[in-house]
């Protein structure tokens, strides 16, 4: 069932656990986390960058692959569709696509623009019945095109975004897009605590959700996270799957040459990955 992620994530924050966010960029990606969200009954969010949306030739078509997907395998669990890192024309066409949520990163602007451009999308999107992602701070790293310098973002500018009606926000506290480097200093528990209290226990968003260590990730639910996006994860067990099929010479046997035989380990391991992630997010039985 297609919604959007307002309820989801404020019985999240409510109950302790978080949502998974899970990028998808094609059919298998796709399908491989709506049947792991129905396998684990648990509500999920399918994220979409601009970049994946137009390799998929458009929101539009991106929408409805998702709708006709939910219907035909059956999906009663929560799904919302939700634009991530959006630009102000992306989040707007989305909206017009039939998202039932959208990100608008305004974190590049200056504040009093980031503020400007967020209060005008949260009216269009809950006019039209989506739930909106606002950032403060950045995340690091470069993730299809956005890239962040990791700024901690300020308690103060994240309750005034906050104050907007958006209805959650994403905040740099440490995390970065990608790979996690061997040197890098852990998420910053301190900022997070202070961005909690300053922003009336509005649920927060953790993105670069690949990586993290476990504790890290339970403590940030602890102190109100109750979005978790996950993409490079996905991507690099798709790769390692297809890779090992093809180094097995399995696409040189019989008819494994098929894309339908070819793309199923990868669309497993997604499978499996998403499965993973939810376990630990907390969010198995929670539809
Ligand atoms: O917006 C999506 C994410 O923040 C995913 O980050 O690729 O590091 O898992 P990741
Ligand atoms: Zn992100």
């Amino acid at each position: 069932m297609l919604v959007n992620a307002t309820e989801m994530l404020q019985k999240a924050r409510d109950g302790h656990y978080a949502v998974g966010q899970f990028n998808i960029n094609n059919l298998e990606w796709t399908k491989a986390a709506l049947q792991a969200a129905q396998e684990m009954n648990s509500p999920i969010i399918l994220g979409v960058s601009e970049g994946a949306g137009k390799y998929m030739t458009g929101f539009k078509t991106v929408a409805a692959m998702v709708k006709a997907m939910i219907d035909t395998l059956g999906i009663t669990v929560p799904v919302a569709l939700h634009l991530d890192h959006g630009s102000y024309e992306g989040a707007k066409a989305c909206v017009e696509a039939g998202f039932s949520s959208i990100m608008f990163d305004g974190s590049h602007y200056a504040i009093d623009e980031n503020v400007a451009k967020t209060t005008e999308l949260v009216a269009l999107a809950h006019e039209n019945g989506l739930s909106i992602e606002a950032e403060v701070g950045s995340i690091g790293g470069e993730e299809d095109g956005v890239v962040g310098m990791g700024e901690i973002a300020d308690a103060a500018e994240c309750a005034r975004i906050a104050s907007l009606g958006i209805d959650f926000l994403a905040a740099g506290i440490g995390n970065i897009h990608g790979v996690y480097p061997s040197n890098w200093k852990g998420l910053d528990f301190d900022a997070l605590e202070k961005i909690h209290n300053a922003t009336d226990h509005i649920p927060l968003v953790l993105h670069g959700g690949t990586g993290i260590p476990d504790d890290m990730i339970k403590k940030a639910i602890s102190l109100g996270v109750s979005k978790i996006n996950v993409n490079t994860e996905c991507q690099l067990a798709f790769a390692k799957a297809t890779r090992e099929y093809i180094e097995a010479g399995k696409d040189q046997q019989g008819k494994g040459f098929d894309p339908r035989k070819l793309l199923a380990p990868g669309a497993e391991a997604i499978k499996n990955t998403v499965k993973e992630k939810m376990e630990l997010f907390g969010s198995v039985g929670k539809a």
